[in-house]
């Protein structure tokens, strides 16, 4: 199926460079066709003859890549309002799970949901997120922890992509906890899941990348090893939920498993920056779930860019650590609570973020990608990182088809 050609005019290209500086181009145009970045550059460089089914006159907005999430749990039932509360009273997040609340409250509500019910909220979360310009969403699974409940929760993830909202990638997070009750030791249940879970996931064509919980509270190093080797045996991307509540050392293992990225970070030292950076590994920092555990302790920015390390932003949505579905959100928090630059922040949202989830197809403004582009009622690509509570977002092309958010934009507005 071919869509149509579409010619963008009178646009003001938002990009960033390898080295995170801002672009602001102004008077530029796009020419997409076939879904992807057929031509793009300034209004007076537009080929002579250039045939397209349609024009579109941009009235000089912004246009950015379209934003990709990176790291989110969206599908699952239930709320943790109760958690939120307790945590509000004082008690923290391990102890929460300790007593049997955390993720294990989740799993047990996914796991009686429907997979209509799932498909339903989520649905209606991912239509939210692709209005605040997210044009590619990574779904984790980890709220089943058994085998039939991990591949309805990847199935409805499938189903999503099939929306038209936005492109969605599936992580297995089979290694998210232990599930309560299981008889067996730690390793029997790794062994489980990747052994005889992920290969029938992958069979299935559920699976786009592999997650572990790397953490105090859930696995550690040692006992993943086998876990990831048999991701990679598959030859999936591997990531991982790393040091968010301690040091683990997990970053070696990482490294030496050529991980395409390590998520969270606030407790890695240098010497395991320094491993993600020899390992290419992109950093995934999630201010969100920081903001509300309100931690006090923040990923080391600078040790990171000092070892090269490309960071991306995402929101982790998911109901006990990240109730948020917003990537301009993230954004603005990563500056004001991480020191991250604007720059920075949008790279960690496009082109750092596609890599992230090992893509090269998609995440900056450039000829042959594919056409997954915002526009933003902003007047400079810093501004994506400077509103709070708003999605300025004007419409956004996926794949070269457009989808307006006309009447979300005037919402935003009212009460101006
Ligand atoms: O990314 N850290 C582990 N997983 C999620 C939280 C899961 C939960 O509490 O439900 C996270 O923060
Ligand atoms: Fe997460």
């Amino acid at each position: 199926m071919t869509t149509p050609s579409i010619l963008l005019r009178n646009a003001a290209v938002g990009d960033t460079t390898p080295d995170a500086a801002l672009v602001h181009r102004r008077g530029q145009a796009i020419h997409i066709q076939d879904g992807l970045i057929a031509w793009h550059g300034t209004e007076a460089e537009i080929p002579a003859g250039l045939a397209c089914d349609d024009e579109i006159d941009l009235g000089g907005r912004l246009v950015t890549p379209g934003l990709i999430d990176c790291h989110t749990h969206l599908v699952y039932g239930g709320k943790r309002v109760a958690d939120f509360v307790e945590r509000l009273g004082g008690t923290r997040y391990d102890e929460i799970a300790g007593g049997g609340g955390g993720i294990a409250s989740t799993v047990a509500a996914t796991r009686a949901a429907d997979e209509s019910t799932l498909f339903t909220m989520a649905g209606m979360r991912l239509e939210r997120m692709a209005g605040h310009g997210a044009t590619t969403v990574e779904i984790k699974s980890g709220y089943g922890l058994d085998p039939l409940s991990e591949k309805k929760i990847l199935r409805v993830a499938r189903r999503l992509g099939g929306l038209g909202l936005a492109d969605v990638r599936t992580t297995f997070l089979g290694a998210h906890a232990m599930p309560a009750g299981y008889e067996g030791t730690k390793a029997d249940y790794l062994a489980e899941m990747s052994d005889e879970v992920l290969p029938g996931l992958v069979a299935e064509g559920l699976v786009d990348a592999v997650d572990a919980f790397c953490e105090s509270i859930a696995f550690n190093p040692e006992e993943l090893e086998g876990y990831f080797g048999a991701a990679r045996a598959l030859g999936l991307p591997i990531k991982a939920h790393l040091d968010q509540l301690s040091e683990t050392r997990g970053a070696a293992l990482l490294a030496k498993m050529g991980a395409t990225s390590a998520d969270h970070l606030e407790y890695s030292g240098t010497g395991s920056i320094e491993a993600l950076a020899r390992a290419g590994t992109v950093a995934v920092l999630l201010p969100g779930a920081y903001y509300f555990l309100r931690e006090s302790r923040s990923p080391n920015v600078s040790a990171l860019r000092t070892a090269r390390v490309p960071i991306a932003i995402a929101t982790d949505h998911n109901p006990g650590t990240s109730p948020m579905e917003s990537l301009p959100l993230a954004m603005n928090m990563a500056c004001i609570l991480f020191g991250l630059t604007p720059a920075e922040a949008l790279r960690g949202t496009t082109a750092n973020a596609a890599r992230a989830l090992g893509l090269s197809d998609r995440g900056s403004i450039a000829n042959g990608l594919r056409a997954d582009l915002a526009v933003w009622e902003v007047d400079s690509p810093a501004e994506l990182s400077y509103n709070i509570g708003f999605s300025p977002l004007h419409s956004t092309f996926l794949k070269g088809t457009v989808r307006r958010e006309d009447s979300r934009r005037a919402d935003a507005h009212d009460g101006a």
